[in-house]
């Protein structure tokens, strides 16, 4: 863990992985990002979850497990549960407590649900419990989180999805779409500054990992759509020279120099479903709000 973060930081255009955002300050912030009345993903898909939920649960139709990568709180999770009615629902995140909080409570409101935490770095193998049924199984996906990855790590991430499910299986996966530029940038860099809290609390993580001595006060959110890629980039700016240093190593930073820290891909429809059909999922449908802003898509082998 340590030495891949030394090593972003020491790339010609130093990086940090969005893994490290989620410390418990970090998933806090996240969650006060989902409620930003400039962040319309959260809202748009739990809309069109809670209003197509008939249609969806017949597009699915029987699930034994759900299996939710990145479940954090809970909430969606939940939210899903009610709609399918499955037996066991796998909740796998990076940040262990609020993922455990998270099932409790759904254990909690939806007794006949079997629900589980698996601690997991989802960028690495994942491993499920023995005993969950294989037939039968939901990925669910949601939140555009597939828009992290570059293209060709969603497309592992698409592939390795299918060798989670067998042919009874299907995937529910949430995509944000592209949109008008201005839009866009503001969900990434709101009015009250809880985005670029969230950027900058990555150093401060960053610190307690590797005991570096970033001054995460000397550093700006910088959030734009790169047009060409399709993608929100994430980048944090140094506000003036500086020497960052860590046990064993250190690295100088120009005055507007940055470290990108994560991007968001905006994929429209035919392009995510040629995807779609290259990772195996030869069958899908979508819904999409009234605006064709975020989709739904359920997706099949
Ligand atoms: N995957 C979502 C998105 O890209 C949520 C998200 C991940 C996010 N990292 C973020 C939102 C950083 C804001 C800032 O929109």
């Amino acid at each position: 863990m340590h030495q891949d973060i030394i090593d972003g930081l020491l790339q010609p255009v130093a990086r940090i992985s969005p893994k490290y955002f989620y410390d418990q300050c970090g998933s806090e912030l996240f969650e006060a990002i989902t409620r930003l009345p400039e962040y319309y993903p959260t809202r748009t898909e739990r809309t069109l979850l809670k209003e197509r939920a008939h249609d969806i649960a017949q597009a699915v139709g029987a699930v034994r497990t759900v299996i939710e990568p990145g479940a954090g709180n809970g909430e969606k999770g939940r939210v899903l549960c009610g709609i399918l009615q499955p037996t066991h629902f796998v909740g796998v995140d990076i940040s262990t407590e609020i993922l455990q909080e998270g099932m409790a409570r759904l254990r909690q409101e939806q007794p006949t649900v079997d629900a589980r935490a698996v601690t997991a770095d989802l960028t690495n193998h994942l491993e499920l419990p023995e005993d969950i049924p294989f037939a039968h199984r939901l990925v669910f996906y949601p939140g555009s989180s597939i828009g992290n990855f570059d293209p060709p790590q969603a497309l592992e991430w698409l592939r390795r999805a299918r060798t989670w499910i067998d042919n009874t299986g299907g995937l529910l996966i949430g995509i944000d779409l592209p949109k008008e530029l201005a839009v866009l940038e503001a969900a990434y860099d709101d009015a009250a500054g809880v985005t670029a809290r969230f950027n900058r609390n990555v150093l401060a993580h960053v610190n307690r990992l590797i005991g570096s001595d970033f001054d995460a006060s000397q550093w700006s959110h910088r959030a734009f759509f790169n047009t060409k890629a399709s993608r929100i980039e994430m980048h944090l700016e140094a506000d003036r020279g500086q020497l960052v240093r860590w046990p064993g190593g250190r690295r100088e930073f120009a005055q507007g120099e940055r470290i990108h820290t994560e991007n968001s891909y905006k994929y429209p429809l035919p392009a995510f479903s040629a995807m779609l059909r290259e990772a195996g999922f030869t069958r899908a449908r979508w819904w999409t709000d009234e605006r064709h802003w975020f989709a739904l898509i359920h997706a099949q082998p």
